[in-house]
């Protein structure tokens, strides 16, 4: 008896990014209001050592909301009807609770009808793991139309008296609208952990505020993030000069410089337009990505599709780099 062999869909030829929405809370917090609030710093350090003037932090608003505000721009961005998504991801770390996770109830405040709906935890590489789940869910013909979003409302887990990590953290959504394509417009994932550091940045057990330390990320992500870069740009078949964008997790404004720099991407004669939303934006995890690109392809930053090079790295310690094409 031949060995079974069970059916799968008709797979397309490729996926692609075909449009981009972000959502920030209107509240605006400068490094002097974090001083106001009893953070024991001042801007000038803060400045020179993480890059950030200023962040948002949410007053009223969820994870969920954050995410059907970044949503909604990027499905009209679309011009796609809510009836055609099939799938939901929604890339978090912050939700208040594990269970129910936010894909769910964000996709019924869309009035998407019962797809496929989950949340994805990979810290602040979750947007490039997301988009690889979104295009392998098409790849593979399960999915044809998947709305992906990084969501986070880090000011939930915050502690003022922790100026080394409160002086970071901020709140935020972007949204991407992925879909069967004809020609392939997102690159293999280059992806990895490296979970021997997994204390480098964890949750204090009793007040569940984040802490980091600082300066085993700052060297492990500045000596492992150019190499993921290269990497992901060589299985996309460009070179790194070819890049038309760079958008790195916004982790500090410092790591984006070092790694941009060691791209080559830099520059004088440099055609690459680097994301250096963090200075107004803050570190929002796995919302950085969405919400810097977003911005960038909203300001005409970046021609439609031209190769764009996407990094998350976090806690975990996790990362993922694609080259997509732009929307
Ligand atoms: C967090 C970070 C800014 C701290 O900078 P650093 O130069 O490593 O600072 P250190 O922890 O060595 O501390 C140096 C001094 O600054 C002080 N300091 C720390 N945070 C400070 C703040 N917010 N304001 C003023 N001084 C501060 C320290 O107390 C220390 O003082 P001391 O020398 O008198 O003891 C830096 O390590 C960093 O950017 N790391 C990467 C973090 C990151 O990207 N996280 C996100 C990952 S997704």
């Amino acid at each position: 008896m031949p060995s079974p062999s069970l059916q799968m869909p008709a797979r397309p030829t490729g996926a692609r990014i075909v449009a981009m929405g972000h959502y920030q809370p209107d509240q605006v917090v400068t490094n002097d209001d974090l001083v106001a609030r009893g953070v024991d710093s001042n801007d000038e350090w803060i400045q020179s050592r993480v890059g950030i003037a200023e962040r948002r932090f949410a007053t009223t608003e969820s994870v969920v909301d954050m995410a059907e505000g970044a949503a909604s721009k990027a499905i009209a961005n679309s011009g796609i009807s809510v009836g055609e998504f099939d799938l939901v991801i929604l890339a978090t770390c912050t939700m208040l609770y594990p269970v129910p996770g936010g894909a769910a109830e964000l996709a019924s405040r869309l009035g998407i009808n019962a797809p496929g709906a989950y949340d994805l935890n990979a810290a602040c590489a979750g947007f490039a793991y997301a988009v690889n789940a979104a295009s392998n869910a098409i790849l593979t013909g399960q999915a044809h139309t998947v709305l992906v979003v990084g969501a986070e409302k880090l000011s939930d887990w915050i502690d003022y008296n922790d100026r080394t990590a409160c002086i970071i953290f901020a709140d935020g959504a972007g949204a991407a609208v992925i879909t069967a394509s004809d020609e392939m417009a997102i690159g293999p994932v280059v992806w990895g952990s490296s979970g021997e550091n997994y204390g480098a940045i964890t949750t204090n057990p009793d007040t569940h505020a984040l802490i980091q330390d600082g300066q085993a990320v700052y060297r492990w992500a500045t000596s492992t993030i150019a190499d993921v870069g290269r990497q992901a740009c060589e299985a996309a078949g460009v070179k790194p000069t070819d890049l038309a964008a760079f958008v790195p997790h916004q982790a500090n404004l410092r790591i984006i410089e070092l790694v941009a720099k060691k791209l080559g991407i830099t520059g004088e004669g440099s055609k690459t337009a680097i994301a250096r939303d963090i200075v107004t934006a803050g570190n929002t995890s796995s919302a950085s990505i969405p919400l810097a690109l977003s911005k960038m392809l909203e300001r005409g930053e970046i021609p439609s599709g031209e190769p764009v090079l996407m990094i998350g790295f976090g806690a975990g310690l996790t990362y993922a780099g694609q080259v997509i094409l732009a929307p």
